[in-house]
């Protein structure tokens, strides 16, 4: 059975010009994806990650395509470097208008030989890691009175996770939570919040748990027999960050080649 990855479609030129991305977790994976693909959208995008070395990579990649980005490197659940990276991109563009928050890290340790220390770890980076930029953000996109924030949760913060563990699918599901309860207080204010939910995207993240033979015996279980790429996880942030998803709020899309149904 052959499942082709398609050819993702050209980017609406300008369809984002004029407005200031943020994306954190933009070194590599899904957060370097729509890095590349909000600037050939027209945003100016601040890239962020822990690896200074990935951080950069992405942003010359960015320039080197025409696009405008600048690297700015640091830890998300670091709320004063988090105040930082959101200074910094004002000063470099203008306001903040659109974040997303892909940033985020797996462990897979059962409950019963989990240290507090991993706990606290993985639930850091992924909800707290998306709560302070969100809340950061807020008052730039309340004064423009237009704002987009993108959370990555994942089809493990609806069921529970393949590869990771309790704290990944706790972390995940909170992800939703917050996302839903922060649309329904911005709403009226123009900011959209909300979620994407991968299934299995060919990621670093899934490559460092899992050998080809696994991955294939997941995706043959898959309606879409294969991993998604980064480019299509890419494309629905894209979509969401826009004006055309203007109506769309404190939802969670899957993007799971239809292993997740609900
Ligand atoms: N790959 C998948 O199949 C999959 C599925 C569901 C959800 N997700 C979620 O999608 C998001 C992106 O996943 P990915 O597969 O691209 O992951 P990845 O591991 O390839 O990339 C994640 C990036 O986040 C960065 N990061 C980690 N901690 C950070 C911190 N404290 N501050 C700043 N940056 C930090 C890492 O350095 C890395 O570059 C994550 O939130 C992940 O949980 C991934």
């Amino acid at each position: 059975m052959t499942s082709p990855v398609p050819n993702m479609p050209e980017a609406i030129p300008n369809e984002l010009s004029g407005r200031v991305a943020i994306v954190t977790g933009a070194g590599r994976g899904m957060g370097r994806a729509v890095a590349v693909r909000l600037a050939a959208a027209g945003a100016d995008v601040v890239v962020n990650d822990l690896e200074p070395t990935d951080a950069t990579e992405t942003a010359e990649s960015v320039v080197s395509d025409g696009g405008n980005a600048i690297a700015v490197a640091g830890d998300i659940t670091d709320s004063s470097f988090v105040d930082r990276l959101v200074s910094r991109a004002a000063e470099e563009y203008r306001g903040i208008n659109i974040l997303v928050n892909a940033a985020g890290i797996l462990r897979r340790t059962a409950v019963i030989d989990m240290p507090e220390t991993e706990w606290d770890l993985v639930m850091n980076v992924n909800l707290k890691g998306t709560f302070l930029p969100s809340k950061a953000v807020l008052t730039s996109m309340r004064r423009s009175g237009w704002g987009r924030i993108v959370n990555f949760s994942s089809t493990a913060g609806k069921t529970t996770s393949t590869l990771g563990g309790a704290h990944y699918t706790a972390s995940k599901h909170a992800v939703l939570g917050l996302t839903r309860h922060m649309a329904m207080e911005e709403a009226t204010h123009g900011i959209t919040v909300n979620a994407v939910c991968p299934g299995l995207i060919n990621t670093e993240m899934v490559q460092q748990e899992i050998d080809s033979d696994r991955i294939k015996r997941y995706t043959d279980s898959f309606p879409i027999p294969r991993l998604g790429e980064p480019s299509e996880a890419a494309e629905l942030v894209a979509f969401l960050a826009s004006d055309r998803a203007a109506y769309i709020t404190g939802q969670g899309f899957d993007i799971s080649g239809g292993d997740l149904m609900v």
